[in-house]
């Protein structure tokens, strides 16, 4: 093969017009007409067209292009060719080689169901629309470090491996730590407030677990969370650092990922105007009514069902967040409502179309002897926090903070039916391979 060509990424086709390159890549699909095969290459960075015609190519090329299959590897040059209207390119091929020639292909256009579908995600990641989801994500995770970055925080990563608890004691995951035990974190809030009095802004982001029983659309065993936490800042203040990100995330998302939004068939209409318009406002209380009223029988001290974040979401066009929830169904260390010690000084951020919860944060508390007396409350052992309530001693200030589950964030903005698709390769209840 010839060695004249430069080799190009996809992603630059539109710099190639009439030009004879070279691309690596994979033919995700493959048709023949008689005298001319269309070969669909993937490039990992995008898509085009290989056209091969016996009179374009030597004897031999042309008979070995018949033993092509479906996700074979694939060394082609040839001259690019634009469509002339649409923004479609193709190559004409003048030569290739193969580096494999794929075995038969197991996932067909054929409708598997999601089992198959999953057991097989090692090979599924290449579907186009697996690799416009992970696209997506890319772009939020970059688009989460350039915000911190842009706004002063500081990023301090915190341990996977703790002695403690930091949210939800039921949905623990223990390990083995030589002669003692210890678990997978929940979230890193615990340590960023620790890093807070050193930097006063603060960010961490990486996998989190949660032993959660429940098989729900929304939930995973392993999910990457994003905690931020800022010293002297109240809930206004807390929940305003939200709004920005969230829109920031949205406004990266329609900039870099046009292509594969329409992969999604994502309607963007919502995605637009989200970065537009400020998010609404419901307290706990009024959420309650509005559910009742649409026919849910939630309490007004109870926190809100994954039905019931489906329900209420798919009344809103942006994101809702939900303030002064029940004390007592929310964490320890969460402070008081001024006006109403039984309320938390909290805020979960519902994305909207009935997807729910993307975000959870609060006031925290910082007096040291309420703090303590709340850890007995809710039966954890004062001894095990003994870090965490030095923090109280030395200099403590107003602050707060919030997490995002990135894996939840996805799969609204991608308008996915699930969380599992979310992720390269999803931790369920029931699933732990591949
Ligand atoms: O609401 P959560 O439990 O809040 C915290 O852990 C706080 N310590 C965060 C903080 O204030 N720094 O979890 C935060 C977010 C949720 O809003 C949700 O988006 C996501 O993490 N999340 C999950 N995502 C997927 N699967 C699960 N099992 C999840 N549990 C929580
Ligand atoms: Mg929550």
């Amino acid at each position: 093969m010839s060695k004249t060509a430069s080799k190009i990424l996809l992603a630059n086709i539109k710099d190639y017009v009439g030009q004879t390159v070279t691309i690596d890549g994979w033919i995700y699909n493959l048709r023949s007409s008689g005298k001319i095969n269309f070969w669909q290459i993937r490039d990992g960075s995008g898509f085009i067209q290989a056209v091969l015609s016996a009179t374009d190519l030597s004897e031999a090329k042309w008979a070995l292009s018949q033993q092509a299959t479906q996700e074979t590897s694939v060394k082609l040059s040839g001259v690019v060719n634009k469509h002339p209207k649409k923004e479609e390119y193709e190559i004409v091929v003048k030569d290739f080689d193969f580096y494999q020639i794929s075995e038969e292909w197991p996932i067909g256009n054929k409708d598997h169901g999601i089992e198959f579908l999953m057991d097989n995600r090692h090979l599924w990641l290449r579907a186009k629309r697996q690799w416009a989801i992970q696209r997506l994500r890319n772009t939020l995770i970059l688009a989460t470090y350039n915000y911190f970055n842009l706004n002063n925080f500081t990023k301090i990563d915190s341990p996977i491996l703790t002695p403690t608890a930091g949210e939800n004691t039921t949905e623990l995951f223990k390990v083995k730590y030589f002669d003692e035990e210890a678990y997978l974190s929940q979230t890193g809030q615990l340590y960023l407030e620790a890093a807070l009095p050193a930097f006063a802004r603060v960010y961490d982001f990486g996998p989190t677990f949660r032993a959660e029983k429940s098989k729900t659309r929304r939930h995973l065993t392993e999910f990457w969370m994003m905690d931020a936490e800022m010293a002297f800042c109240d809930l206004d203040g807390n929940l305003k650092i939200q709004e920005e990100l969230i829109k920031f995330m949205t406004m990266e998302v329609l900039k870099h990922n046009q292509d594969e939004l329409r992969i999604l068939e994502r309607d963007t209409s919502i995605l637009e105007q989200i970065i537009k318009k400020p998010f609404y406002r419901l307290t706990h209380a009024q959420a309650v009514e509005a559910l009742q009223k649409l026919g849910s029988d939630i309490k007004a001290d109870e926190d809100l069902g994954g039905d019931d974040e489906t329900l209420l979401t798919k009344q809103y066009d942006a994101p809702i967040f939900i303030t002064n929830y029940p004390a007592k169904i929310k964490a320890f260390y969460m402070k008081r409502n001024a006006d109403n010690q039984d309320l938390a000084e909290c805020a979960d951020l519902l994305a909207p179309e009935g997807y729910g919860e993307i975000i959870g944060g609060s006031q925290r508390e910082e007096d040291y002897d309420t703090l303590k007396r709340r850890i007995i409350d809710y039966g954890l052992k004062p001894e095990n926090y003994d870090w965490y309530l030095d923090l109280r001693k030395y200099g403590s200030v107003p602050h707060g903070g919030f997490g995002f589950g990135l894996e939840r964030i996805v799969t609204w903005l991608c308008g996915l039916e699930h969380v599992r698709e979310s992720i390269p390769f999803p931790r369920t209840i029931y699933r732990l391979k591949p």
